[in-house]
């Protein structure tokens, strides 16, 4: 991640500090080799432009929009795209953002801020940005195990009442798994869970979901060419929804 920090190089001390304990503490380049290659790719809440610069930068076909509500960090992200082509940053919300057709919307990190039915709503608006077979590749926090549940919820509550990412705290909603991939079947997703094992006390999970295509696609087609491609399906434990 050395070259993608290196574009924060004139942030504040703060602001670098704050993104290198990101990339620490958050297996960003995991999730990333799970975003489509090639399109539009919308970050929802990229804050500083961490993973929408990631993603720009590990896929030159991407065409990358980072789009935050918090207008002094997308100030900070512009600040890194010198000459850069394929990524932008928009203040704006989500729900007003005028796209259609995008390959891919990611989260990371995102939704837990809003109450349950933003939540809803907001995926419901991630399928309406899609193109059909277009990818939400969203990165959150669940439930379980309650031991790693409450590290981040301590830390979260920390992140929020420090004024360190904007949300209130008593609007800290965590879906359950089964709630998450409710919810976004009912917005109208094919959902494939893939488990974010590690050493890292926080309960990370990644939801995949499909925007349905009449036709229908092969599901590895959806896991991103360069992992599907490396040979490192096996790397991957898929769940078949059915069974939750
Ligand atoms: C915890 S930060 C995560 C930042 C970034 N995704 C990352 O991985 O470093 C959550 C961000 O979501 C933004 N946010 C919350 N609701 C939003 C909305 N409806 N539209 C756009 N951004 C939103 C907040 O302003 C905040 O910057």
């Amino acid at each position: 991640m050395n070259d993608v920090l290196s574009l924060y190089a004139k942030s504040p001390r703060l602001t670098r500090a704050f993104l290198r304990g990101r990339v620490f503490l958050s297996d960003l380049e995991f999730v990333e080799s799970f975003v489509p290659r090639e399109g539009t790719v919308i970050d929802l809440g990229c804050g500083h432009g961490l993973f929408a610069n990631l993603l720009a930068v590990r896929g030159p076909g991407r065409q990358v929009k980072g789009v935050d509500i918090d207008c002094a960090r997308i100030e900070e992200a512009r600040r890194t795209i010198g000459r850069r082509a394929n990524v932008d940053f928009i203040c704006s919300g989500f729900e007003e953002l005028d796209v259609s057709g995008c390959a891919a919307v990611t989260i990371a990190d995102v939704l837990y801020l809003l109450p349950f039915a933003d939540q809803v709503r907001l995926l419901r608006q991630c399928h309406g940005k899609l193109a059909e077979g277009g990818m939400l590749v969203w990165k959150a926090q669940e439930r379980r195990p309650r031991w790693k549940y409450f590290f981040t919820y301590l830390q979260e509550l920390i992140a929020t009442s420090s004024g360190l990412t904007k949300g209130k705290r008593s609007r800290l909603t965590f879906m359950s798994r089964e709630q998450a991939v409710a919810a976004m079947r009912e917005s109208g997703f094919e959902t494939r869970i893939v488990e974010m094992r590690s050493w890292r006390p926080y309960t990370d999970v990644l939801f995949l979901g499909r925007k349905k295509t009449p036709g229908g696609i092969e599901a590895e087609s959806c896991l991103g060419g360069n992992l599907a491609s490396s040979g490192s399906l096996k790397y991957l434990d898929l769940q078949d929804i059915s069974r939750l």
